[in-house]
């Protein structure tokens, strides 16, 4: 069974944006007010954008308390389609007022080996857990971020970042992320996981499945809190 305790928040489809940004919204209000920074890690993918898109519209957020981190990136130059960090760029940064430098890119396109060593050397200074707030997404195999099923680094990987190849389905395969020890060094854990092709992964996920619970995506969890949002079946 899993040892972690979830919180699952099924919504609409249409209500999820909006929810998981004020969600993101209130972790950066009560991290800033605690600590003067909010440590934000943002996934990447497709589910995000519209999570974004919301995010940038709140008004009240404090960006310059704000420091950004990238949960994973493919290894193509910033302003490749395939890049999440462009993503992340054209649907909130852009429309944000948070300083360039508190913006953490994975330079993916420096190579995976390097990438990873860059980011190990950035977050290993900071204090743990070594961020207030982390989002992920779930691939309908049940891999988060670069972190895929059957790589045993995902139990035992000490580092903060890693170099990852995806299986070769994916369109970018060579690919550098946060380790599940980073993504879970985090006070709060946010898993998005929508659409009907995640519905049988996220269920068993969900449900405690034994072996699900083998998953990157199940491993997930935060100090604080560990909160899965889902839309309505
Ligand atoms: C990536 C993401 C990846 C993503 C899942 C879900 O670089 O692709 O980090 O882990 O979160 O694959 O992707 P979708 O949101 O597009 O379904």
């Amino acid at each position: 069974m899993s040892d972690v305790l979830r919180e699952v928040v099924i919504l609409g489809a249409d209500d999820i944006a909006m929810w998981a940004a004020r969600l993101i919204e209130a972790a950066i209000d009560t991290s800033v007010k605690a600590r003067g920074v909010c440590r934000l890690v943002l996934a990447g993918g497709r589910t995000p954008a519209q999570v974004y898109c919301a995010l940038a519209q709140l008004s009240i957020i404090p960006w310059t308390d704000v420091q950004v981190y990238i949960g994973d990136e493919r290894c193509v130059p910033p302003t490749h389609a395939d890049s999440n960090y462009r993503m992340i760029a054209e649907t909130l940064l852009s429309a944000v007022a948070i300083p360039a430098a508190h913006i953490h890119r994975l330079r993916g396109e420096i190579g995976s080996t390097a990438a990873a060593a860059e980011y190990q050397t950035l977050l290993d200074p900071l204090p743990e857990p070594k961020f207030d707030f982390v989002l992920n997404g779930v691939g309908a195999d049940g891999h988060t971020a670069s972190l895929f099923p059957g790589d045993a680094r995902v139990s035992t990987a000490r580092e903060w970042a890693l170099p990852a190849v995806s299986p070769p389905q994916f369109a970018v395969t060579e690919r550098v992320g946060l380790s599940m020890r980073a993504l879970c060094s985090t006070r709060v854990a946010c898993v998005i996981c929508t659409g009907a092709e995640k519905r049988a992964v996220r269920g068993a996920i969900l449900t405690g499945d034994p072996v699900a619970q083998t998953l990157p995506a199940a491993r997930l969890r935060g100090t604080e809190r560990t909160i899965w949002i889902v839309d309505a079946e």
